[in-house]
């Protein structure tokens, strides 16, 4: 399989307005991307020549189909568009549970569905989902859970993907300062450094991107007992 350098090339970025989907459009653009869909669930407006704002709601098979209507020219799609919501499992809305999984699971699923073809007339390029260290370590309600759905979806669909020669990239990150754990102080990497390692992972043809020492502790942990993995970051 060939590797992917993303100087121009055409790439998309689900939920690329703002957080880390953001730092992952200034990435690319950084190193020489062509053009870059970037996505938000409502309209917005990007100056910058080489990007393509579009409206996106990975829920709706039908906006994923739209996309994929107008970006016919992708050729590296990042999966990046997540929710987190804070409930329990056993005592919170059963609804935040399913939304979760139609989000994080579904979501990145409608777009690897609608995209591969794309891909494929392409060169083959790559699909990059946006994992989570608790797609090892549990916790944060049906967010680790959903994770973890999302972590073994990517490794099936590479497995699906190896035919048409697409890299399938799995990234797992601890704590990003974004909007999504804005309520929690803890140490955070930046949005901008683990867009550089997911984006330097892609380059040098990795299937798994670990964005922090964090997550590089908990992989290592995997083979051990379980209650190795149960430290904070879970919580
Ligand atoms: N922050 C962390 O600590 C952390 C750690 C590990 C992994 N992650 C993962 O990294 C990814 C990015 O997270 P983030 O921290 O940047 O989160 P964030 O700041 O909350 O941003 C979430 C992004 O997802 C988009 N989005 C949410 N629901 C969507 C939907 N139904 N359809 C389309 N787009 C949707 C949002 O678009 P709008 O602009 O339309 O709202 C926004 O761009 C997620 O997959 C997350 O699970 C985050």
């Amino acid at each position: 399989m060939a590797v992917v350098a993303v100087a121009g090339k055409v790439v998309v970025v689900t939920g690329g307005r703002r957080g880390l989907g953001a730092a992952l459009v200034d990435e690319v653009l950084a190193r020489g991307a062509r053009k870059v869909y970037s996505t938000a669930r409502s309209a917005y407006t990007d100056d910058r020549p080489e990007v393509v704002t579009a409206e996106l709601e990975v829920r709706s098979a039908a906006s994923v189909a739209a996309l994929a209507e107008v970006a016919t020219d992708v050729e590296i799609v990042f999966n990046n568009a997540g929710i987190l919501l804070p409930a329990p499992l056993l005592t919170g809305d059963f609804e935040r549970a399913t939304e979760t999984f139609d989000v994080n699971v579904f979501g990145p699923l409608r777009m690897a569905r609608a995209f591969a073809p794309i891909l494929a007339a392409n060169g083959g390029g790559a699909l990059v989902n946006m994992h989570s260290v608790l797609s090892w370590l549990a916790g944060s309600g049906a967010y680790g859970a959903s994770k973890a759905a999302a972590w073994s979806l990517t490794n099936s669909l590479r497995l699906e993907l190896a035919r048409q020669n697409t890299q399938v990239v799995g990234v797992h990150a601890g704590f990003i300062d974004t909007d999504m754990v804005s309520a929690i102080e803890l140490p955070k990497a930046t949005p901008a450094e683990v867009a550089a390692r997911i984006v330097d992972g892609l380059e040098a043809g990795a299937t798994e991107v670990l964005a922090d020492d964090v997550t590089v502790a908990a992989k290592a942990a995997l083979s051990g007992p379980v209650e190795r993995l149960t430290i904070s970051a879970a919580r």
